[in-house]
């Protein structure tokens, strides 16, 4: 079974549910604690395995190409002052056999176009896709969320989505899957639809923003016309995928944080800020004497 090397980040979104901080950084960039969430999801598709990273940028794109680059005037900086901690930190945001690829996308047609962006460079092999904004938590020392996904890859062969359960409710904010039981955290998926109202929702399992795709995707997405919200969906591309091949929906172990929504992202920087290493202490102190 073929591995998965390469890894996809749509990061072209518009953002509009976090303007103004939006407005000249793209979304991703938006730090839980002291680490943007892009650099998250880099560090779980290195964690997966995975070696050439595609991001798929938009108008705003300069802050992401930086982060991920060397930054030769504040390392300097740094190393004359001899803050070599920080120094370490700079130099190790990304690992040294990475290789980062960046595809501009020339409007915000929508997810399922940003993903076709990819395809003269993904080319003929399986693929992942992280929605950076999905921030995806796993308890110390457990195997995180793509590399659960990477490994039920190699073993089925199949497109894998992730997803969970939500309120239904909620279903008009998410892909929605039916499916079949197959396995005790998988299931086959029989259909697929967009931000479907909670009344005609077929359940309420949810795909959230992890994805491992077969690279027939490509030819579905480039049929696709505008779908829901008049976006081109990955979603629709998924639907017509279904029908050629087996889709897969994995029922991962860990905890979504929705970080494209101001709720989501405050739950994630308290998640994280009463773990962190350096100020986790203090502040779930701060949290107790003031809730
Ligand atoms: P969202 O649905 O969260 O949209 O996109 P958005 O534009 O980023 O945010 P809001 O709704 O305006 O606040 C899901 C993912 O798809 C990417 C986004 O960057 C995000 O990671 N995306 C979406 C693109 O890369 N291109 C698009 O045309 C649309």
């Amino acid at each position: 079974m073929k591995k998965i090397r390469k890894a996809v980040f749509p990061v072209a979104g518009l953002g509009s549910r976090f303007l103004p901080a939006t407005k000249a950084q793209p979304k991703e960039m938006l730090p839980i604690v002291d680490k943007p969430l892009i650099q998250y999801a880099v560090e779980e598709a290195v964690a997966a395995g995975i070696t050439e990273m595609i991001f798929i940028t938009g108008r705003n794109k300069r802050a992401i190409e930086d982060h991920f680059d060397t930054a030769y005037e504040l390392e300097a900086e740094l190393e004359a002052s001899n803050k070599q901690a920080l120094l370490e930190l700079v130099r190790t945001v990304i690992p040294k056999n990475i290789t980062c690829i960046y595809i501009r996308q020339s409007a915000p047609l929508g997810l399922g176009h940003a993903v076709l962006c990819a395809r003269p460079v993904v080319g003929n092999e399986p693929f992942a896709v992280l929605l950076a904004d999905d921030f995806m938590d796993v308890e110390e020392g457990a195997t995180p969320v793509l590399a659960q996904m990477t490994e039920v890859f190699e073993r089925e062969g199949s497109s894998l989505l992730a997803v969970h359960d939500v309120p239904r409710a909620e279903t008009k904010q998410y892909g929605i899957v039916s499916v079949t039981p197959y396995q005790p955290t998988l299931e086959l998926v029989n259909s697929i639809v967009e931000k479907p109202a909670p009344e005609k929702a077929p359940s309420t399992l949810a795909v959230v923003g992890r994805y491992i795709l077969n690279n027939r995707i490509f030819d579905y997405l480039e049929g696709l016309g505008k779908g829901a919200g008049g976006e081109i969906q990955l979603t629709d591309g998924i639907a017509a995928l279904m029908q050629a091949e087996r889709v897969l929906a994995y029922r991962y172990t860990g905890t979504r944080y929705d970080c494209g929504s101001k709720l989501g992202y405050l739950k994630a920087t308290v998640a994280m800020g009463r773990k962190h290493a350096e100020i986790g202490a203090a502040f779930s102190d701060y949290l107790a004497q003031n809730s």
